[in-house]
């Protein structure tokens, strides 16, 4: 089979270290070309620092480029401690990775991958979508280069920044509005079917692990600080392309909120065909995903 070539677009992050982990561990389903970071769970030096010191750790070999340091029409909000810890990852230690970013900024890094992979990459887009938004800006040609947009945001119930947006979209609706209307197909997993997933420690435990200690601790670890709050959105996501079946998904158009004050940020299902809207999963077939997942780090 040949492989997914994937860049995973991301703001590392609790989940998104799931997101990460996920990305490196199935070698024989995807070529993990790059990681580009975003502020969102934390500022972006921080989420730059993390995704290299998260592909060091797991020693998976990717390019990490650091993305943009404001959102499209606004600055970065304070991190998101509460869920991610003051580091953006739990406030556990993780050794400091001797790697540097590249020097290209996020959004030449998917540019040059996509130009590379001929039409065949997935971007895995987990944070706010500015870097993607300012990629289709800057390269109007990516729409053709790109295979599919995998995208964790959005809702069609609830949000979690506001009643009705989720963070990554909601941070930068501007953007996911570019993305959206970019003609580029978005596979799109939202809170409705991410909290359908719950992964907590009695559950991690009862998988069978034959993984690395120290892997198997820092796992432990982020899930312990998530005990409140144990949906690994990011992970679950990227793992409907290690099991294409366990999520149904609707097709649609979505439309994303950007006037309206009180749905600001809010994605809409619409009559359409352009995209696909998660709208329930099978979870245990994404816990086999995630426990295969954690003994590939050996
Ligand atoms: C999304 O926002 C971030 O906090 C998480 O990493 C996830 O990508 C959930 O709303
Ligand atoms: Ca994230």
């Amino acid at each position: 089979m040949k492989r997914i070539p994937i860049l995973i677009d991301t703001d590392p992050g609790v989940d998104d270290f799931f997101c990460i982990a996920v990305g490196g561990a199935f070698s024989e389903i995807f070529d993990l070309r790059a990681v580009t970071t975003i502020g969102g769970n934390n500022y972006t030096e921080v989420t730059t620092q993390n995704a290299l010191d998260i592909l060091s750790f797991l020693k998976v070999d990717a390019p990490v480029a650091a993305g943009a340091t404001r959102f499209l029409t606004r600055e970065f909000d304070e991190p998101a401690a509460k869920f991610h810890g003051s580091n953006g990852l739990g406030g556990l230690a993780i050794p400091h990775s001797p790697n540097k970013a590249s020097s290209l900024p996020a959004w030449e890094m998917m540019y040059k991958v996509a130009c590379e992979c001929e039409g065949e990459l997935v971007i895995v887009t987990v944070g706010p979508e500015t870097n993607l938004a300012l990629a289709i800006q800057k390269h109007p040609d990516m729409v053709g280069k790109v295979k599919k947009i995998l995208a964790m945001g959005g809702s069609t119930t609830f949000g979690n920044i506001t009643p009705y947006a989720e963070a990554n979209i909601g941070n930068d609706p501007f953007a996911a509005k570019i993305v959206f209307e970019s003609g580029i197909p978005v596979d799109m997993v939202g809170l409705n079917v991410t909290h359908m997933c719950p992964t907590d420690e009695a559950l991690f435990d009862s998988f069978k692990k034959d993984a690395r200690q120290d892997v198997i601790d820092f796992m432990r670890g982020l899930i312990r600080f998530r005990a409140f709050q144990p949906i690994l959105h990011d992970a679950i996501t990227i793992s409907s392309l290690v099991d294409p079946d366990f999520i149904q998904w609707n097709v649609c158009n979505v439309h994303v909120e950007t006037e309206d004050a009180e749905h600001f940020g809010q994605t809409v299902m619409q009559s359409g065909t352009m995209h696909r809207v998660a709208v329930g999963c099978e979870k245990e077939r994404y816990y086999k995903v995630f426990e295969n997942m954690i003994n590939r780090y050996r």
